[in-house]
Formats: structure tokens, sequence, C-alpha cells
């Protein structure tokens, strides 16, 4: 800037414009280099994404993760065909709920909450296709129909449970990188579902939940959530699911989340931890309120396969899941998470 300028010639309007321009030429660089560090991070891992190669870059998902935080919440609400956008960065997560006719409305909590925010959910019912169609009005969501009314009429819980993982091998096991089986009265923070999927592949072995243990084998808690990789699915699919003689390998006798844990056993897979790094739960087989309190229920006390502990240490600051939710708690729960803010001052 080797020009002089002498202040007292200037009017004021030709001060601002100075300064405009000033400021353009100082901060052009800055806003180019901001702009920058904000599309680099998102294009490596679409490049990442592409070569199918999803896995522990830590600092990398951690810094995706709470940009991802803040923005899936604003485009949820904002325009809902953005949240595609934002999500083919992360794994795809298909939500399985079984349920039954009787509970629509707790369906419909669950899909005005926290269903929407999977990439897809299916409420499974154990009859044959209704007569009558649903109004889609009313219930705006996808109902998927298996079997024959006695599955929910003798509780046969535990054939519901296969019979639904038969008809999502079948339809979606390429569709989707992990399978996550909750209860009509589970609440999920799927964010942070994905957050913790994120470390982990969805084309080994495994399945995650709260752990539970009989004198046998651990198993999963069904009402906490559990969710199967792709490739979980898959064997269990071939090598079970699909073979009739094979089906008698899995128990009927138990609650359904024993059973399949038995069933997964048979093929050697097993249920795997889900602590956070601080050995707090992250699944929770319980209500927030009754983990918080500790008003732990003898199950939870006999058969968790660590001690619950109830204050700031019941659950992880990325929980994933609580259970025994009434659908009023699970609007409470959700109006808490997403819209409550904390302003910064
Ligand atoms: C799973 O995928 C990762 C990343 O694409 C790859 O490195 C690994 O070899 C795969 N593992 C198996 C068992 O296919
Ligand atoms: C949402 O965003 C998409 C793509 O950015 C655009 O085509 C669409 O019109 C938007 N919808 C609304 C309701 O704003
Ligand atoms: C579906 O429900 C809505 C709202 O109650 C009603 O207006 C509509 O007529 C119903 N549609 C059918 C096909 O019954
Ligand atoms: C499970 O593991 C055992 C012991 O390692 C092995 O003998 C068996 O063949 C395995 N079964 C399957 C179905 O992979
Ligand atoms: C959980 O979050 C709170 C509030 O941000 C923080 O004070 C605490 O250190 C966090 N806990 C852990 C284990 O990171």
């Amino acid at each position: 800037m080797s020009f002089r300028l002498n202040p007292r010639f200037l009017t004021h309007n030709h001060r601002f414009i100075i300064y405009c321009l000033l400021s353009l030429l100082i901060f052009q660089p800055i806003l180019f280099l901001i702009y920058l560090s904000l599309i680099t991070p998102l294009s490596s891992v679409e490049h990442c994404r592409t070569n199918n190669v999803r896995i522990n870059t830590n600092s990398l998902s951690d810094q995706l993760h709470s940009q991802n935080l803040n923005t899936d919440q604003h485009h949820i609400s904002a325009n809902t065909s953005d949240i595609s956008n934002i999500l083919q960065f992360s794994p795809r997560i298909l939500c399985w709920i079984p349920t039954t006719h009787e509970r629509l409305d707790r369906a419909l909590v669950i899909h005005e909450t926290w269903g929407k925010r999977c990439d897809r959910t299916i409420f499974i019912i154990g009859r044959h296709r209704a007569a009558k169609p649903l109004n889609r009005t009313i219930y705006p969501f996808s109902v998927a129909y298996i079997g024959d009314e006695k599955i929910e009429k003798y509780n046969r819980l535990s054939e519901k449970v296969l019979l639904s993982l038969l008809y999502l091998y079948k339809r979606y096991i390429n569709e989707f990188d992990w399978f996550l089986k909750a209860d009509d009265d589970t609440y999920v923070i799927i964010e942070n579902l994905r957050h913790f999927l994120r470390r982990k592949l969805s084309n080994s072995t495994g399945y995650f939940g709260f752990v539970a243990k009989t004198r046998d084998r651990p198993y999963p808690s069904g009402g906490a959530g559990y969710v199967l990789s792709q490739t979980t699915l898959l064997k269990l699919g071939e090598q079970i699911l699909t073979k009739p003689d094979k089906r008698k390998l899995c128990r009927d006798n138990e609650a359904e989340d024993v059973n399949l844990a038995y069933c997964l056993a048979r093929i050697n897979i097993s249920v795997a931890n889900t602590r956070d790094q601080n050995q707090l739960e992250t699944f929770h087989p319980m209500t927030f309120e009754e983990h918080f309190l500790g008003k732990f229920s003898r199950w939870v006390e006999t058969y968790s396969q660590f001690d619950q502990k109830k204050g700031e240490k019941c659950c992880s600051n990325f929980t994933i899941s609580f259970h025994g939710m009434v659908p009023r708690a699970m609007k409470l729960l959700h109006f808490l998470l997403y819209n409550i803010q904390i302003a910064q001052i």
C-alpha cells in the first residue's frame, strides 16, 4: 500500500469504502482458509468411504463426530433431504423394532423421535398383512408383516426374532452395514450409535449391546437393544436361518436375547462389550432415571457383566440407549436431548 491518504480530505463515505476494500483484502485469504479447513476432513472421509475403508482413524472420526452432532440436528429439522448427504459418511444403519398392531401408538412416537435418524426403520409385526392397509396419514412409517398371528398370541418372541432376522437377511443384507434391534420401549441416540460403530468393522463378525451373563454364556439385553454387523447377519442367514435342519441349533426355551446368543454361539459369534474408554456403559437395560438413581432391578444386579454404578458414573457421555421408556418419557427425553441448548455466553 504505497499510496498516501490524507484523512482530512476524505468524506465519511470515502472512508467507509476504503475500510471495506481493506477488510476484504485482509480477510479474503482467511475466509478461504476457513473454507478449506471445513471441506478437507469431509472429502477425505468420502474418499475413505468409496474405498470401503471405514475404520479406526479415531481423531478424524472425532472431528467428524462433533461436526455431525451439530449439523445433523439442524439439517433434520431444516430440510429432510439433506440428511442423506451427511449420513453417507457414516455406516448405514437399519433399525428394526418388533411390535404389535395394538402398540402402533408406540411405533408412532418412535417414528417421531429417534426412528427418523436411522437410515431405515422397520416395525415388524407377527401376522399376515392386514386386510385393511394402515392409514398412511396416521401411521407414516414402514411396517413389515411376517409369520402369522400365532407368534403374537403365544408370545413366541424368540421365533419372531429369528423370522425377523430371516426377513432382513433376505431383503436388506447388502444395503446396510449394521442391523439394530430395539424394542418399542427403547430410546436410542442414533448419533452416538454411529459414533460407536464408526470404530467397528461391519465386515467382521460380532454384535454389540448391554452384556449380561447366564451360567454358560454372555448375551445382550434385548431391551437395551443390540446391533449385528452385516457379516454376522450374513453368516446367521447363510448358515442357520435358511437351513431348516440347522434351525434347531437355536433354542427357543428361554428369553429371545438368550436364545439368539445361543444360536450365534453355535457359529462362533459372540456379543462384545460396549463400555466406553472410561468403562462407562453406553447401552442401558433400564430408564435413565433408574440408572442415575441406582434403582436397579434384580435382573440387572444379578446378571450384568459389570457392576452398575449410579449417579454420573451410570452412563457414558456417549450413551446409546435406555429401555423401559413409555411414549411420554420418550418425548420428554427427546426434547431435552435435541431441543434444549446451552447458550454460549
Ligand atoms: C474389512 O474391511 C476392511 C476395510 O475395507 C479391510 O481392510 C479388511 O480386510 C476387511 N476384513 C475382512 C475380514 O474382510
Ligand atoms: C432441501 O434441499 C434440497 C437440496 O439441497 C432442495 O432441492 C429442496 O428444495 C429443499 N427442500 C426444502 C423443503 O427446503
Ligand atoms: C386417514 O386418516 C386421515 C386423518 O384422520 C383421514 O382424514 C383420512 O380420510 C383417512 N384415510 C383413509 C383412507 O381412511
Ligand atoms: C467354532 O470354533 C471351534 C473351535 O475353534 C471349531 O472347532 C468349529 O469348527 C467352529 N465352528 C464354526 C461353525 O465355525
Ligand atoms: C462428560 O461431560 C461432562 C460435561 O461436558 C464433562 O465434565 C465430563 O468430564 C465428561 N466425562 C467424561 C468421562 O469425559
